[in-house]
């Protein structure tokens, strides 16, 4: 499975703090905790021994304590101590499975294979950044990262905010690939009743869109005039094949509002959103036809196109 060459986003830094953290990726119960230097590190949840979760043990003198005998794992994984052995020094062969964890674009990342790539490069964004998230959704994560680069949705699930049903029409616009094969919409005309959470009044709003990986993409939306500009990174982790976790991050010029109000903004678009992408079967994203493309989805039908070259076969059908 190719997807276990990829890095995945699996929490934020500060979600790990001094007890284990559990949490899964590609249907693979993971522990995330921090050893005796500090370092994050990711383990299967599942102790060599019998097999016990080791996310309901604790950390203690900056190894990971097992919940069931006691046994404790240094932060590569070796097993430094079976109390009920007290002068036995474990072999190599008692260690816990370790996998490889990185810090990129604020997030934890974790490989479960040998690494193909680095986590997808950002450009330069506003320096204001906000993470909303995470959110969980009961879909996969290409249903989740479709619905982010679909425009034609705006005028009816997000009626009000993002469109309105007497424009729902979709202008033309360019589709173009980046070298690298992944689409991109440089420039799509919206007009938007409350584009931002500091928007006073509809505007026109300039989106560019751009896939960053096969579960990531970028928005970059350009009010008409001086208005401040937003981009969204979604960085969505697969869970399993039908479940995710999504995180927004925002890089905005926007100064003047308050962190909780952009925080309302997007959790009141995605709320808007969940419900609609949660009812949506088959919740794998079908990529051998199925479902009726028209020409209003030629960025979707892209993003297919792109998932398919990837070799993508986790959530989808
Ligand atoms: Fe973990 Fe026995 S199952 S110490
Ligand atoms: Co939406």
């Amino acid at each position: 499975m190719v997807e276990r060459g990829h890095w995945w986003p699996v929490a934020l830094p500060g979600d790990v703090g001094t007890a284990p953290l559990p949490l899964t990726l590609l249907e693979e119960p993971l522990v995330l905790w921090r050893d005796a230097t500090g370092a994050v590190q990711a383990f299967a949840d599942r102790c060599p021994h019998r097999g016990a979760r080791l996310s309901l043990g604790r950390v203690a003198d900056g190894q990971l304590q097992c919940p069931y005998h006691g046994w404790r794992f240094d932060g590569q994984g070796q097993c430094r101590q079976i109390p009920a052995l007290p002068g036995f020094a474990p072999p190599a062969s008692h260690a816990a499975q370790r996998y490889a964890v990185m810090e990129a674009h604020g997030l934890l990342w974790v490989c479960l294979g040998q690494p193909q790539a680095a986590p997808p490069a950002l450009p330069v964004l506003p320096a204001r950044r906000l993470v909303h998230g995470p959110f969980d959704v009961a879909t996969s994560a290409p249903r989740v990262v479709e619905n982010f680069l679909d425009t034609a949705h705006f005028a009816f699930v997000h009626a009000g905010w993002l469109g309105e049903p007497q424009q729902a029409q979709v202008p033309h616009h360019a589709l173009t690939h980046t070298d690298d094969g992944r689409p991109v919409v440089p420039d799509y005309p919206a007009w938007q009743p409350r584009a931002t959470a500091g928007a006073q009044q509809g505007a026109w709003v300039r989106y560019h869109y751009e896939v960053l990986s096969p579960y990531a993409a970028l928005l970059h939306k350009q009010p008409e005039g001086d208005a401040p500009s937003d981009a969204y990174i979604l960085w969505a982790c697969p869970r399993t094949p039908e479940s995710c976790r999504v995180w927004f991050v925002q890089h905005t010029t926007d100064t003047a509002t308050a962190d909780d109000e952009l925080r309302r903004f997007q959790a009141t678009i995605f709320a808007q959103d969940q419900p609609v992408l949660e009812s949506q079967t088959p919740k794998r994203l079908p990529l051998q036809g199925g479902e009726v493309m028209c020409a209003a989805d030629r960025l979707s039908a892209a993003y297919r196109r792109y998932l398919r070259t990837a070799g993508i076969t986790f959530g989808v059908c």
